[in-house]
């Protein structure tokens, strides 16, 4: 059986990554950048700086800016965020999530966060979920972004558990790459067209009870 399971939280925990996507949609339109839904498919699981460096690319702008300029814009795309996600609690939790957890808990299976993002701590905060986790890993510690495998490997390695022994949670393409090259058992939380047709998938996270991960893991196992 399982010893972990990391979760990523914008998309799978709660709807945080359409505030993301607002959150870009609106710096890249003050900048003359157009995104849509289909191109913010590349920006999920991705870090600010690079979310914002494939912004600039797509619009052709990559050399427009200096890195100070740069840097105020990750910045302000960043307060706009933090606003957005003030209101964020308990509710807006993901259907299933909750009761995932507990079971998790309960079958004294670790639990850590396996996300790219820097204001994850203060959303575990929001939604009352912070004491469910073991394990939060440090964005800001690990070498290289998803899809490297750096941040599922931390998360692994913060609640001790070997990443053969664990399930990684995730909803984006560079996050799913992220915990294929960690050598974790991925599941994906949303369409093959997206996430591809070779892993284990759920359209909600509804799906993701306790009896459906160990269905999976028994699978590969
Ligand atoms: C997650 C989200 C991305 C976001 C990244 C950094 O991976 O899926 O959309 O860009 O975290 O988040 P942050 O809150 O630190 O800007
Ligand atoms: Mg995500």
């Amino acid at each position: 059986m399982f010893q972990a399971v990391l979760f990523d939280l914008d998309g799978v925990i709660t709807d945080t990554a359409e505030y993301h996507f607002l959150a870009w949609e609106k710096l890249a339109q003050e900048i003359g950048i157009k995104i849509d839904r289909e191109f913010n498919e590349n920006l999920k699981g991705v870090s600010r700086e690079e979310s914002l460096r494939r912004i600039l690319e797509h619009g052709g702008k990559e050399n427009d800016y200096t890195a100070e300029e740069f840097a105020a814009m990750a910045k302000l795309k960043n307060d706009n965020y933090v606003e957005m996600i003030q209101a964020v609690s308990p509710k807006d939790i993901y259907p299933g999530i909750l009761q995932l957890l507990q079971d998790l808990r309960g079958q004294g299976i670790k639990i850590a966060l396996a996300s790219a993002s820097k204001n994850g701590p203060f959303l575990l905060d929001q939604m009352q979920l912070t004491d469910y986790f073991d394990a939060i890993a440090d964005p800001a510690k690990v070498a290289a972004s998803k899809p490297a495998p750096d941040i599922f490997i931390a998360a692994a390695e913060g609640v001790g558990v070997d990443v053969s022994q664990a399930i990684g949670i995730e909803d984006a393409y560079s996050g799913i790459a992220a915990i294929k090259a960690a050598k974790v058992l991925p599941i994906g939380v949303g369409k093959a067209e997206v996430l591809g047709t070779d892993i284990a998938l759920v359209e909600s996270t509804e799906m993701l009870t306790f009896e459906y991960l160990k269905k999976i893991w028994e699978i590969n196992h």
